[in-house]
């Protein structure tokens, strides 16, 4: 195993940390805004295995990243489910809403989902075969919270409302919801290591709004199920869990979910996660993706911060969360260089 980024995930401490970004193919290329264009939207960008192994492909060939993360969306699952899906330019996702038992009844089942992510497969597999031999192939799919959160309210919501008056309201549908999505995704990341995936991530960005023991129950063990089941199916495989927004609660994950790595979003410290997070395996983060905008010295002394506060344990490099379109691609490079040149003249 000599890929940087699979030896992170095992445990290992590496003198230079292996990086990528979340979004990393996206708006800031004018590449990606091309290939978008030609695919027309993007679901038929997720949907079009050529396009969108080109788009996985374009800040590969542009940066020296250590991994490639599948280009595709969260939101695929629920429209494979059976839930209308698209995508309002400027505003974001809009979905046909689950409010009861009969919107709950009318979805598909776990193993129907096969047919409308097909192409997906597809896109994993062509990217198998053409990445270059040092850098990793992460699958990932939506958390079932975070899932649940769209469905519910038929788009994305600033407090998650609408998933949150389910839950106290018709608890029942809710759980059944998530038992549902939970399924669902272990049969859709299966197949996406089954297609050659080499580490898969579990994306919850909203598990910060879950209190109490709604973070437990709703966020860790669907989590934990997910990550158990496939590591049944697939022994060694290695799993990230983004539990975005955990804030205090990230200390403990590492068992708690079973997860080789935690990914840490910029809401917490590196120094206070070194202490509390690291101590129980690989954590993933964590630059606040405004420095991509901003760039500058400010920029470079947030990446040797975090670079130094994670040396003494496995780490990835990443950004806190996903890169904004209006970041300058140059500071992607500058960030690669001050992460690795800084370090080989310290370990020097
Ligand atoms: O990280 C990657 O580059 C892999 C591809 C990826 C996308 N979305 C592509 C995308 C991944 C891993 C996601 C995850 C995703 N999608 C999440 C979880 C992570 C997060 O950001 O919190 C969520 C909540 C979604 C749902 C989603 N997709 C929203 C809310 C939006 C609209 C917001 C926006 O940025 O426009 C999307 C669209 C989306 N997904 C884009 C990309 C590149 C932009 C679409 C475009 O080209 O216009």
């Amino acid at each position: 195993m000599t890929k940087p980024l699979l030896r992170a995930l095992a445990g290992e401490r590496l003198p230079v940390p292996p990086a990528w970004m979340m979004r990393q193919a996206g708006r800031y290329l004018p590449e990606y805004r091309a290939t978008r264009e030609q695919a027309g939207d993007f679901l038929s960008l997720c949907y079009n295995p050529d396009l969108a192994t080109e788009v996985t492909l374009q800040p590969i060939r542009r940066y020296a990243f250590d991994a490639a993360i599948l280009f595709a969306d969260i939101l695929l699952v629920p429209q494979a489910l059976g839930a209308d899906l698209w995508f309002v330019t400027g505003e974001g996702p809009r979905l046909s809403t689950i409010t009861s038992a009969d919107d709950l009844a009318r979805l598909g089942g776990k193993d129907d989902i096969h047919d409308t992510l097909a192409p997906v497969y597809g896109t994993v597999s062509n990217l198998a075969s053409a990445l270059p031999e040092n850098v990793a192939l992460i699958g990932f799919a939506g958390a079932p919270w975070t899932v649940a959160t769209y469905m519910i309210a038929g788009r994305g919501t600033p407090d998650q409302g609408p998933a949150h008056a389910l839950k106290e309201e018709d608890r029942g549908t809710f759980e059944a919801l998530i038992d549902l999505l939970t399924d669902a995704t272990v049969e859709y990341l299966d197949r996406q290591v089954q297609a050659g995936a080499e580490v898969v991530k579990i994306f919850d960005s909203w598990a910060g709004s879950l209190t109490g023991d709604d973070f437990a129950h709703y966020a860790v063990a669907p989590a934990r199920r997910i990550t158990s089941e496939l590591k049944t199916r697939h022994p060694g495989l290695p799993v990230i869990a983004f539990p975005r927004g955990a804030g205090e609660k990230y200390e403990g994950l590492h068992a708690e979910i079973g997860a080789d790595c935690i990914a840490l979003d910029d809401g917490v410290m590196a120094e206070w996660a070194a202490a509390h997070v690291q101590t129980g395996g690989c954590v993933q983060g964590n630059l606040a993706s405004r420095h991509m905008v901003s760039g500058g010295p400010d920029m470079d002394a947030e990446i040797r911060r975090i670079r130094d506060a994670f040396s003494n344990g496995p780490h990835i490099f990443n950004l806190g969360h996903g890169i904004t379109p209006d970041a300058d691609p140059d500071n992607v490079a500058r960030m690669l260089d001050v992460l690795r040149e800084d370090a080989t003249v310290g370990a020097g």
